[in-house]
């Protein structure tokens, strides 16, 4: 848009006098603008923010962005936040990435759409008016909203291709390359609302670099470990500020034999992956773990197994994350489907009381295990969105009340006030 100079110059006059005014109040003149939030860091196994611990209790809704794209369906985004907000949630999980699919951010390698990356500069805006920040995730394993398929599809279209499987994601020079353009996209935008790039903004909590990577053409996992190590590098050398993990769900590989028998079946030792071995990596900060008992055991375990299966994934790497790794664990994704044949709330319930107490138990004796992110919530009116493990948080007060006692007894422990910021302590 083009103004003419008689528009340009009062808005510097604005602007000078909001400058002046934040000057001589500080936060009090913009309590929302002002960031008193700041980034959350790491000392050794503890997340701290301002140095104080920082424990997450966290949930996912993937599809923040792609619904705050259209003015009918961004209420749902809004009203997410509030819900949170009550929640008394510190992190959400969600997609920063829509490769080629509808309403895509990355149209084709390297051109964005830009009421797309408006969309996804409100739901940081939002976010931080709600005080919750974000884990963005930057590229998925699945098909869905594009995914390493698109980049491959993308990469023959373009004649450059050098090998037609799916993994090619992880090992194509000029796949790894479009990967690179897009972090730097991202990493460097510019939010229209704030002015703020998003490798300086600290509603950003983290950037993660895939969703649920898997190379399963390469068991030895040297691709992944390699992509690893350049992508990180990469992001590094763009922001030095936020956390990084990688996204995966935990299965362990060939660095740890003695560990293996801890995967849910045989089939996860052959992923390419390689949780101890993979997290060591110096520019990731924290370990990614996903629980998913009945993804993953055999049909006919029953919930008593499931639960044993899950303290002993959630203890295992917690104990990694202390004694092997010296980094913070996160949860990232939990779920319970309500597929299962017996499903009930109380099960899911239960299972959601025994992650939560894990977590917490770790927290208050200064151990690794950082926090938990439920997969995933979603709003009323979203029946297309509710997958096996969607739930709508309002719906049913036992879980409504499950989340927020967990809030609040994580928020006790952290002695900032617990959601790391200045003021946060009316939540409860
Ligand atoms: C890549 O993944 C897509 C989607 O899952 C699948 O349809 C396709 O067959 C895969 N390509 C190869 C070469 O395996
Ligand atoms: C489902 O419930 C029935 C009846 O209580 C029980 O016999 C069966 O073992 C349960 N199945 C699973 C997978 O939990």
């Amino acid at each position: 848009m083009l103004a003419g100079q008689g528009f340009f110059y009062p808005i510097v006059g604005l602007a000078s006098c909001v400058a002046f005014i934040y000057m001589s109040f500080g936060d009090l003149a913009f309590p929302l603008m002002q960031s008193q939030m700041n980034f959350v860091e790491r000392e050794g196994t503890q997340l701290i923010v301002d140095g104080n611990p920082f424990y997450v209790n966290g949930w996912n809704s993937y599809w923040l962005m792609s619904q705050s794209v259209e003015e009918t369906s961004r209420p749902r985004m809004n009203s997410m936040f509030e819900t949170a907000a009550r929640l008394g949630l510190t992190v959400c999980r969600t997609w920063a990435f829509n490769d080629g699919t509808y309403n895509a951010l990355q149209v084709s390698p390297g051109q964005f759409d830009e009421r797309v990356f408006e969309a996804l500069d409100r739901v940081i805006w939002e976010a931080r008016m709600h005080k919750v920040r974000l884990l963005l995730s930057l590229a998925n394993d699945w098909k869905d909203f594009g995914g390493k398929v698109q980049y491959v599809k993308w990469a023959w279209e373009a004649g450059l291709g050098s090998s037609s499987s799916n993994d090619s994601f992880f090992f194509d020079p000029s796949i790894r390359r479009y990967f690179k353009d897009y972090i730097k996209a991202i990493l460097t935008r510019r939010n229209h609302l704030t002015g703020i790039q998003y490798r300086d903004d600290p509603t950003v909590f983290a950037w993660e670099l895939m969703n649920e990577p898997h190379c399963p053409s390469d068991p030895s996992g040297d691709i992944v470990q390699n992509w690893i190590e350049e992508m990180a590098k990469y992001v590094k050398t763009i922001d030095k500020k936020h956390l990084l993990t990688v996204g995966f769900e935990g299965f362990y590989g060939p660095s740890s034999p003695k560990k293996l028998e801890l995967n849910p079946a045989e089939d996860f030792n052959k992923l390419g992956l390689d949780f101890i071995r993979n997290s060591k990596v110096e520019e990731i900060d924290f370990a990614s773990v996903h629980i998913y008992p009945d993804l993953w055991l055999p049909p006919g375990t029953n919930q008593e197994q499931k639960i044993r299966f899950v303290s002993k994934w959630v203890s295992s790497h917690i104990e990694d994350g202390e004694k092997v790794l010296r980094k913070p664990v996160l949860f990232t994704e939990f779920g319970l489907s309500s597929k299962n044949k017996n499903f009930s709330h109380g099960c899911r319930d239960e299972l959601f009381k025994h992650i939560f107490d894990l977590i917490y138990n770790s927290a208050r004796t200064k151990g690794a295990g950082a926090g938990s992110f439920i997969w995933q919530l979603i709003e009323e009116g979203m029946e297309e969105f509710r997958d096996e493990f969607g739930i709508v948080a309002g719906e049913r007060l036992s879980i409504f009340r499950l989340i927020k006692e967990q809030s609040c007894r994580l928020a006790e422990i952290s002695r900032g006030g617990g959601w790391g910021w200045k003021g946060s302590k009316g939540r409860c």
